[in-house]
């Protein structure tokens, strides 16, 4: 483009501005009310008609053309100066990255896990249920009588009349029995309430679950599959203890003793076979099937396995405690 003398000067000054302020300023120098071109139009005003057509023309092409410098030297000077933003923002990659403090797995969850994966490499299939549940499901149907002590108050989260906080994982057997068919393989796990608090109970503590029905289990079934378990669990040398108990559910009933450090037999589990009335209640043919469950709590197991002796150490979320594990799955 050839410019007229005036352009170029322009286009000199306009090139040494560095900010948009003295752009602006230097804009009115030319093309404000009192700036150059203006100065030029009234200059010309007393010529005659003809000269004052070509002289006005050439002034507005030399209007057009600042003003197009002007904008282009703008847009420049913007840029320029986010290059300059992004420089100071540069990122040193050698410098060493900032430490963050990640949790570990709590231990209960820790060993929910293990304790699934050896369960479902023997067939069962993890299911959950719900830990708000009513009276027919944590009592009714497991043929706990009216009367049995659990249900009273100083044991049962009560929300209404008819709706607790689960007292056992065994709600699950019930819900899972009523819409499945034998056979039933099934472990769940999840959160119990029991109004209960001191070194050995808390309000809230983890059951796990297992229930099997099929046309030919028998009490060896049961016996064969926990021992199987609790030395792939404690190790092989690990000192079991089955023993005759009681409950509503289960008929025989037994619970499974585990000798500690301190030569102390703790109770871990309760099993037996299921009640023929809990089949009849989620309408399982109870002299075609038959089946075994077993309930443990997950904060024995751990107390035992890593010597824990105040079962509500596990809920203080004191970071020295939960520091002391430190799984290797954590993801
Ligand atoms: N639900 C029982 C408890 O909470 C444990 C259990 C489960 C016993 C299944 C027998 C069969 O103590």
């Amino acid at each position: 483009m050839v410019y007229d003398d005036i352009v170029i000067i322009a286009k000199k000054e306009i090139y040494a501005i560095k900010s948009i302020n003295d752009l602006n300023i230097l804009k009115i120098k030319y093309l404000g009310k009192k700036g150059y071109i203006t100065t030029q139009f009234l200059l010309i005003k007393n010529l005659v008609k003809k000269e004052r057509i070509n002289k006005s023309i050439i002034i507005n092409k030399q209007k057009k053309q600042i003003k197009k410098i002007i904008e282009k030297r703008k847009k420049e000077i913007e840029l320029e100066k986010n290059d300059k933003k992004l420089l100071n923002q540069k990122i040193d990659i050698s410098l060493p990255g900032k430490y963050i403090k990640i949790g570990s797995e709590h231990p209960i969850k820790n060993i929910i896990s293990e304790i699934e994966k050896f369960f479902i490499k023997i067939g069962f299939e993890i299911v959950i249920g719900p830990e708000i549940e009513d009276v027919y499901h944590n009592f009714d149907a497991l043929n706990i009588p009216k009367y049995h002590p659990i249900r009273k108050e100083q044991d049962t989260f009560w929300l209404d009349k008819n709706v607790l906080l689960r007292t056992q994982t065994s709600n699950v057997q019930i819900r899972i029995m009523k819409k499945t068919k034998p056979p039933i393989r099934i472990l769940t796990s999840g959160k119990v309430y029991r109004n209960d608090y001191d070194s050995s109970h808390t309000p809230m503590f983890h059951q796990i679950e297992g229930l099997f029905i099929d046309k030919k289990v028998t009490f060896t079934d049961l016996k064969g599959i926990l021992i199987l378990f609790l030395n792939f669990f404690f190790g092989k040398k690990c000192k079991i203890r089955f023993r005759p108990s009681y409950f509503p559910f289960t008929e025989p009933s037994l619970e499974i003793d585990i000798l500690n450090k301190n030569k102390e037999w703790i109770e871990i589990l309760g099993a037996g076979m299921v009640h023929p009335n809990v089949l009849k209640n989620v309408k399982i043919n109870f002299i075609k099937y038959r089946g075994f469950a077993f309930g443990l709590g997950v904060e024995r197991l751990a107390m035992l396995r890593y010597n824990i002796h105040d079962i509500r150490s596990f809920y203080e979320n004191d970071i020295r405690f939960l520091k002391q594990f430190k799984f290797n799955n954590f993801i």
